[in-house]
Parts: C-alpha cells; sequence; structure tokens
C-alpha cells in the first residue's frame, strides 16, 4: 500500500503545515511536559526524542500510520518465519539467532532453534579449542592471530563489534579484518605475521563474493609460502563461515572447521550467527553470549511493546517525518564514545542497502522519498570536522547522539568532559544564540550575522549507562528494527540488494579488458578512455 495515499498521511501532512514554522524554543515552551511524553525506555536504553520538531500529537499521528501501514503485523510476520523477502523467497529470521530463551521458531515445518544453537556450541568449543591449545597450526604452534576475510555484512558487523567491545577482548588473540580487493589490504594486514600462528576465517555467506574469493586465494598462497607448501595445511590454518557447503569443501576447509548459517539469515543482518565467530574468539564465548542478550532483549521489546512506548518503531517514525516532511536528505549517527567509531559505516550497510529502494512491493517506481542517507563520526572528532555545517549550513540534519554515562577507561574528567560535550551539542543544535545574547556579551556588529545560531536543529538522544556487549546487542538490535519498520512504512522490500548486482557483472566484463589490454567495442567512451589510460601506464 502506497503510504502516501492514506487518510493517515493527510492528516500528518496538515499537522505537518500547522506545526512546521515553529521553533523548538516554542515546543519547548508550550508545553511543559514535554521531556516526559516524549521520553521512552527499553531494553537498557533512554530514548528522548524530546529535541525534534514535532509535538506528541505528532507521535501519535505517526502512530496512527504506522497502524494503516500494519507494522505489528508485519513484526509478528517476520519473527514467525513469513517469507517476508520475496524477490528472494525467503524468511528473514535474524531474530532466531538471539532467540535464545524462547521458544521454537518454525520454518517450513521444522523448528530452526536446534541448528542455531549447535552452531553456537560448535563456535564456542572451538574457540576453547583455540585457547588451549588444542587446535594448532601445522607445524603445532599456537593461533595468535585470526584474520577474517570478508566484506559488507560478513565484515562490517564483526569488525564495528570487535572494535566497539575491545575493551572486552581476550589478550591470547588478536583479531584483524581484510574486505577489500586491493591487494593492499591483505599486505598490511599480513605485515609482521607469522603463518604459523596465524587462522583465516573466511566469511561469505554465498561463497562466491569475488573479493573474498580472491583474497582467500591470496592468503593460502601466503600459508603454503611459507610453511613448505603442503596442501594439509590448509586444514589448520582456515576456517569457514558460509551457507554454500559445497563451495567451501572445494576450497579445500575441512568439514569439521565450517561453520553454518541459513538463507534465511540476510548478509547485513548475519553478525549473530556464525559470522560472528571471530568475536566468539576474539571477546570469548561468554562476552557473545551477553551480545545475544542485548539483541534478544530489544527484539523482545520490540515484538511486545506497543508503538507509542517502542524505540525502534519511535525512532523509525521520527526518521519518516524528516525525510518525508521536512525532506531531509541524511541522518548523522554521532556515537559519543571512541569503541564506536565503525558504528556509523555498519549502519550505512544495514540502512541503505535495505531501504535504499525506488520501486514498491507492487513493483512500481516510488513517487515519495525512501531511505535517507546515513553517515557519521564519533564526538567530539565529528565536532572538529563537519558539525559546522550542521549548526549553520543550509541543509536540514537530523542527528542520533548516542552516549553513555560511565567510561570503561575512568581518567581525570576526561568522562565529564565528553558528556558535557555530548549534551550542549545537542543544547545548541535546538536553542541556538539570539541577537540578544550576542548584544549582551558584546559582539560586533558586523560580526553577529556570522555568530548567530539559529538554533532549531533536530536531535535525538540515545544513552545507556556503559558500553556492554548486552547494551551495543540492544542498539544494534534497535536500529536494525527501526530500519525493518521504515521499510514497512515505505512499502518497499528491505532485505533484498539488487542494486549491487549490475557493478558486480560489469566488474567481470572489464576486468577480461584489464587483462588482455583491450578495450571491447561495446565499452561507453568514457569507460574506453579510461580503459586505454590504464593500458598506457600499466607499467
Ligand atoms: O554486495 C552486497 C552483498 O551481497 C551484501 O549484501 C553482503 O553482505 C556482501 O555482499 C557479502 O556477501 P557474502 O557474504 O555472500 O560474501
Amino acid at each position: 500500500m502506497n503510504p502516501t495515499q492514506t487518510a493517515e498521511w493527510n492528516a500528518l501532512k496538515d499537522h505537518f503545515e500547522e506545526t512546521k514554522a515553529l521553533h523548538l524554543r516554542e515546543f519547548f515552551a508550550l508545553d511543559p511536559e514535554r521531556v516526559e511524553k516524549m521520553t521512552l525506555e527499553g531494553a537498557g536504553w533512554h530514548l528522548d526524542l524530546s529535541k525534534n520538531r514535532m509535538t506528541p500529537e505528532t507521535l501519535e499521528l505517526l502512530g496512527n500510520l504506522a497502524r494503516v501501514c500494519r507494522v505489528p503485523e508485519a513484526i509478528r510476520g517476520m519473527f514467525a518465519g513469513e517469507k517476508i523477502n520475496v524477490t528472494e523467497n525467503r524468511a528473514v529470521l535474524h531474530t532466531a539467532l538471539r532467540n535464545l530463551s524462547g521458544g521454537p521458531v518454525v520454518l517450513d515445518g521444522q523448528d530452526v532453534m536446534p541448528g542455531v544453537k549447535r552452531v553456537l556450541g560448535q563456535m564456542a568449543d572451538f574457540a576453547g579449542q583455540v585457547y588451549s591449545g588444542k587446535f594448532q597450526g601445522y607445524t603445532g604452534k599456537r593461533i595468535k592471530t585470526v584474520i577474517n576475510i570478508g566484506i559488507g555484512g560478513s565484515d562490517l558487523g564483526p569488525q564495528m563489534v570487535y572494535e566497539g567491545l575491545k575493551f572486552y577482548a581476550r589478550p591470547e588473540l588478536t583479531v584483524r579484518f581484510v574486505s577489500n580487493i586491493d591487494a593492499n589490504h591483505l599486505a598490511e594486514a599480513l605485515k609482521g605475521l607469522d603463518a604459523a600462528e596465524t587462522l583465516f576465517i573466511i566469511a561469505s555467506k554465498t561463497f562466491t563474493t569475488q573479493e573474498t574469493m580472491t583474497n582467500a586465494q591470496s592468503a593460502k598462497e601466503w600459508v603454503l609460502g611459507q610453511l613448505g607448501g603442503d596442501p594439509k595445511a590448509v586444514a589448520h590454518h582456515f576456517v569457514a563461515l558460509s551457507t554454500n557447503l559445497e563451495a567451501v569443501a572445494q576450497f579445500g576447509i575441512a568439514p569439521e572447521n565450517v561453520f553454518e548459517f541459513w538463507d534465511w539469515v540476510g548478509g547485513r543482518y548475519s553478525l549473530t550467527s556464525a559470522i560472528g565467530l571471530p568475536l566468539v574468539l576474539g571477546l570469548g564465548p561468554d562476552r557473545f553470549l551477553e551480545l545475544l542478550g542485548g539483541f534478544e532483549a530489544m527484539d523482545r521489546h520490540f515484538l511486545e511493546t506497543p508503538i507509542e512506548k517502542n524505540l525502534p518503531i519511535q525512532m523509525a517514525l521520527v526518521g519518516l517525518w524528516y525525510n518525508n516532511f521536512f525532506e531531509a536528505q541524511s541522518v548523522a549517527i554521532l556515537p559519543y564514545n571512541q569503541y564506536l567509531l565503525r558504528f556509523p559505516a555498519y549502519l550505512q550497510q544495514g540502512d541503505m542497502e535495505s531501504n535504499g529502494k525506488g520501486v514498491d512491493k507492487d513493483g512500481l517506481p516510488v513517487d515519495y522519498q525512501t531511505g535517507p542517507i546515513v553517515w557519521g563520526e564519533p564526538g567530539t572528532g565529528g565536532q572538529h570536522a563537519f558539525y559546522q555545517l550542521i549548526h549553520q549550513g543550509t541543509k536540514l540534519i537530523p542527528c542520533d547522539f548516542i552516549g553513555f554515562v560511565q567510561s570503561l577507561n575512568p581518567k581525570g574528567d576526561h568522562q565529564e568532559k565528553l558528556l558535557s560535550n555530548f549534551l550542549a551539542q545537542q543544547k545548541a543544535l535546538a536553542f541556538g544564540k539570539g541577537l540578544e545574547e550576542l548584544q549582551k556579551e558584546g559582539c560586533p556588529v558586523e560580526l553577529i550575522p556570522y555568530k548567530l545560531f539559529e538554533g532549531n536543529r533536530p536531535s535525538t538522544a540515545l544513552v545507556a549507562p556503559q558500553l556492554t556487549p548486552k547494551s551495543l546487542g540492544a542498539l544494534i538490535a534497535l536500529y536494525e528494527h527501526k530500519i525493518f519498520t521504515q521499510g514497512v512504512l515505505w512499502n518497499v522490500y528491505s532485505f533484498d540488494q539488487w542494486g549491487v548486482e549490475l557493478g558486480k557483472q560489469l566488474a567481470k566484463a572489464v576486468l577480461s579488458d584489464l587483462k588482455q589490454k583491450t578495450v571491447s567495442p561495446d565499452h561507453d567512451p568514457s569507460t574506453a578512455a579510461l580503459l586505454r589510460y590504464c593500458h598506457q601506464h600499466k607499467g
């Protein structure tokens, strides 16, 4: 159903016209209970929506849209294993991967939970063997470094969480990540390593992805080159995470070193599947279970909480308000925690690959905006880089501020200073600095236009007491479900990604020209000219 054709959308349009000119200062002045009304709690997270350009009534009207778009029914359908990934004819059951205290999840007449628990057990056993030295390298040495080779969902999630929870990492292993087909990536990751002490995880749902397969092959050559060339060495230095067991066997990885997952786990939703093995190794099985516990808590909140109190749904609705009514183009993700360095990049895939769609569920081009551009960097670095544009530029950029009250590394007053910036930035964006204040400060008249802050720039605050595996798991699930809800509202299929295919196909044709130093006649003039440039400068 086209959401813009509903009475609920029209009600929102009228309401937008009535409220769009109001300043956040006015919204706060009009309703003394605004903060209380627009603050929610769930799965260990505190969500303050009050610095958004809307009223509690806006949220009610948006809630009506969620109801008419059947968001609660869609949530239940996903959790129940309906084949909602229609263009790939698949269920979407990443929530089963962390349903550890829940009941059976039946797909095509079979409970998937025994398989989920089996693979979790297999990962924990394997980690134990690596720590104890029972699983050793080909020459009998202990494994000291793990290199995850994967890309997209087989890289961004585990990499983000490994960085995010590095404080909790086990001392006996370090984990590195290689994704780019650019050989620089692998070369730098291998620097200083002894193949006899290195384990490669080849992470690929399909086990056909060009980048991963090429890096895996080169890693195999590196291992065999260092360890004397015996093909038996492969079993001691390579494990695979995949749904494609046949292709894994062809690569030469021993069946006992394969960690399976299933086609109902989408790549960008796979970090709680076997794709989490680098985390099980690097952080330990207990920490991984705590992470899953956080996911599970947010999953339950999402499934069981009414629209008005449901964190992912409310965040989805706020996002839609800016995207479709204010016509904001992007969303900034601003974690005030250095460990969450990779969180914005992770969300870029989660959001933009899911909802970057221009065709609705009936195959018709949409006549409204869908997924936003997602970007961001940790605070406070971003403050000294791009915040200028957010404060005084011409674009409206809704910001998600993510913060933790306590520091994992308390030192002097670092944390108070970090938190003061976290709070002050949201305050400055919302309320700005007016003429009167500048005059009181004695600001020279000619500088007043430059030093004015109009404010009225929206932000959402997400706060938890501490960055832990549990709070991070809940945070990731919160965004997963926000993305899902927006896909339902925009009536697009969020779990396919056909838009990445054309580039992959064309790269094959270009590759053959690059290898043979030819220029096929079917290239456009620009590609042909660039190919000729590459041939000339190949060296
Ligand atoms: O290129 C897009 C994509 O298919 C992503 O959706 C996926 O996460 C990534 O490639 C990697 O795929 P695979 O795990 O099959 O190697």
